[in-house]
């Protein structure tokens, strides 16, 4: 298991589908200066790789070749602009557009629920947390990823509110969407997600579970800051 320098901070946010988990762990990374990793983005890069190269066609995954070409998928978060935050890259590319599209949510469950694929992307995201404070966001962070992390959070909302906040999203983005197929996109992700065999999405028996149904993004990082000062992690925010 990859060691956290001692003096550093892990916070792990976990949880269903379209809670907003990266909003709000943007915000916190914002606020704290700790970089933000957002562990979904990887597993999207993962299945968008998958689908370009033919992986995934008739919508059908091929497990074995995945597996095989395994090695030849690059992912890393990089600014696109000097000072702009991080984005994801699939070999080189930044794919923070192409990841966010139906399609890519349609496969991503199946393509993450594959041992080699989880793997490969845990011990890169271990790998990314030795050099400092981090916020991860994801399904098994508190779990699997770093069960010792200082903070473990479990978002969730019900999956009505959580498919008009994907909806609206998309329909900002200009997508053509029907909200009935995001609703069966979000409730389908939840039952892969909790019933795969592979790093189930649990809430971690220590994570503090913070329903967002009815608050607004500034009210949840006051109240992830409130937990993180009894904690003793941040002092004074306030
Ligand atoms: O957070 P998201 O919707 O972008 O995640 C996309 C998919 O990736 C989600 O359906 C489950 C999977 N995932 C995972 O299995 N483990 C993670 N740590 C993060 C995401």
């Amino acid at each position: 298991m990859q060691q956290k320098k001692s003096n550093t901070i892990v916070i792990a946010i976990d949880g269903h589908s379209s809670t907003g988990k990266s909003t709000v762990a943007k915000a916190l990374s914002d606020r704290l200066g700790f970089t933000y990793i957002d562990t979904g983005a990887m597993y999207r890069a993962v299945t968008l790789f998958a689908m370009q190269n033919g992986i995934i066609s008739n919508g059908i995954l091929d497990q074995a070749r995945l597996e095989e070409q395994i090695g030849r998928i690059g992912i890393s978060f990089a600014e696109t602009q000097p000072g702009s935050a991080p984005q994801i890259h699939l070999n080189s590319r930044c794919v923070e557009n192409d990841i966010r599209s139906l399609e890519v949510a349609s496969y991503v469950s199946t393509v993450s629920a594959i041992k080699s694929v989880r793997e490969k992307l845990v011990s890169l995201q271990r790998d990314m947390a030795a050099s400092g404070s981090i916020i991860l966001d994801g399904r098994d962070i508190g779990t699997v990823v770093f069960p010792g992390a200082d903070l473990k959070i479990f978002m969730t909302a019900p999956v009505d509110i959580r498919a008009k906040r994907r909806y609206d999203e998309l329909i900002a983005k200009g997508s053509d969407v029907a909200y009935q197929d995001v609703y069966d996109n979000v409730a389908e992700r939840d039952r892969q997600d909790e019933n795969r065999a592979e790093s189930p999405l649990r809430k971690a028996h220590d994570a503090l579970v913070l329903d967002n149904s009815a608050m607004c993004k500034d009210e949840q990082l006051v109240w992830i800051l409130n937990k993180m000062q009894e904690k003793g992690l941040v002092a004074g925010f306030l």
